[in-house]
């Protein structure tokens, strides 16, 4: 990634006219998507709701929420023209340094069984599995199981 493209990209607050352009990259990349009130609540909750933007255009969004000492992380997402190019990691490493600046222990996470690029970027960033939740997704075919995975801070 050059210096100039990761220059002109930032990661800053989703707000609620965010949405209209969050779910249109949600229903690009998901199977299952989060629906638009899904995202307007966690705003409103004042869960810590992110997009990372290039140049006004809305390329990735993420969701943490923090718990006594557990952050988690509950979505990601990258618009597929963007992926495979470092910056699921970049949002990710950006959740990570909130959780450590929140006093969090650690940052918790779920992944479909599936998603095994998903879950390899995960543990190259330190998370490890630590539970199955059994039948946790919908899935084409009746229910897909979810790997619980924790990064320690
Ligand atoms: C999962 C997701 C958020 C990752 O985002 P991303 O921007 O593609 O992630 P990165 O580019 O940082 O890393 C992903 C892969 O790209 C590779 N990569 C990173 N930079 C690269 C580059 N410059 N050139 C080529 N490959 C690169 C990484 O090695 C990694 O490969 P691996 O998965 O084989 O280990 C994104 O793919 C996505 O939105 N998927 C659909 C929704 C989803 O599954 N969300 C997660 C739900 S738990």
């Amino acid at each position: 990634m050059s210096d100039a493209l990761q220059q002109a990209c930032q990661i800053r607050e989703m707000r609620l006219e965010d949405v209209s352009r969050v779910i249109l990259i949600e229903r690009e990349i998901f199977l299952f998507p989060w629906t638009e009130m899904n995202f307007a609540d966690s705003v409103k909750a004042g869960y810590h709701c992110r997009v990372l933007e290039q140049n006004d255009v809305l390329i990735g969004y993420g969701i943490m929420m923090m718990g006594p000492d557990e952050a988690h992380i509950l979505t990601i997402g990258i618009s597929a023209q963007w992926q495979h190019q470092g910056w699921g990691g970049k949002l990710l490493q950006y959740f990570i340094d909130l959780a450590k600046q929140q006093e969090a222990v650690s940052v918790l996470l779920d992944v479909r069984e599936s998603n095994i690029g998903a879950a390899n970027l995960y543990r190259r960033l330190g998370f490890k599995q630590i539970a199955v939740r059994k039948g946790y997704y919908p899935a084409m075919c009746g229910r897909e199981d979810a790997l619980v995975m924790r990064l320690e801070l």
